[in-house]
């Protein structure tokens, strides 16, 4: 199971990664918004957060406009490694190097295009563990 969430900025793109995902035979939990009237991005990030924490959703997608607020929300949860991403490369790097378990878009900077490429990358590419789990094991909360 896949979580997803995106405030209004990121709602019309959280719809396509959907039908994507849907296509390629994911199971997809949208926590919503489901319009593009106004709301606070934290209303869906933390329970977004909390289903990957409990093992409901393996990992996730969180959209907003810069990607940053609802970033840094899913990333108070100490279960959460949420990468900000604007290129594939980027994506791959958040995977390989930092096990992000949420991939994070910003809506208003990135095409439709560039997003699937960097959601297929993200899905694609595997953690390269080692010394980048020990880095991993030193990331935490105060
Ligand atoms: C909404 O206008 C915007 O502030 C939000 O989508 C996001 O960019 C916040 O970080």
């Amino acid at each position: 199971m896949i979580g997803i969430a995106a405030d209004h900025a990121g709602y019309e793109l959280k719809g396509l990664l959907i039908e994507y995902l849907r296509e390629q035979g994911y199971e997809v939990k949208d926590f919503g918004t489901h319009s593009t009237e106004s709301m606070d991005y934290p209303d869906v990030a933390h329970p977004l957060a909390a289903s990957i924490e409990e093992g409901v959703c393996e990992w996730g997608i969180a959209i907003c406009g810069t990607g940053n607020g609802i970033s840094m929300t899913v990333n108070k949860h100490a279960g959460i490694r949420a990468a900000l991403c604007w290129t594939p490369e980027i994506a791959a790097l958040a995977r390989q190097h930092n096990n992000a378990n949420i991939l994070s878009l910003p809506a208003r900077f990135v095409s439709n295009e560039e997003a699937l490429a960097m959601l297929k990358t993200f899905i694609d590419t595997p953690f390269e563990g080692g010394r980048h789990q020990r880095r991993i094991d030193k990331i935490a909360c105060l």
